[in-house]
């Protein structure tokens, strides 16, 4: 399910870039799918929720990569 889920959401945000807006994927929120179903409508025995994406217009439209750590700081085989 989630292969296809993916690309839409992918394209989704990028329609919403284009526009001077932006999301983030909140896949947290599914803790609390039956509530949110309630609170919004959403037929809870029908309809599988994957996540929440609040949209917002940005602070400007210049993006640029974030900084991270390098990943040989944070990426271990066969330890912690
Ligand atoms: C499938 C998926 C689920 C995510 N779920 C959460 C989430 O539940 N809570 C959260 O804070 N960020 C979640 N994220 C990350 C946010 O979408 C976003 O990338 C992040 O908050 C931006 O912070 P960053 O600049 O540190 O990446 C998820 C990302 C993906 C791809």
């Amino acid at each position: 399910m989630w292969g296809s889920i993916v690309q839409a959401v992918w394209s989704f945000m990028l329609a919403l870039r284009e526009r001077g807006l932006g999301s983030i994927w909140a896949t947290v929120a599914i803790r609390r799918e039956r509530e949110i179903a309630e609170l919004l409508g959403i037929p809870y025995d029908q309809y599988t929720q994957i996540g929440m994406f609040p949209v917002a217009y940005t602070i400007g439209t210049e993006f640029k990569r974030a900084w991270r750590r390098p990943v040989s700081e944070v990426l271990t085989y066969n330890r912690f």
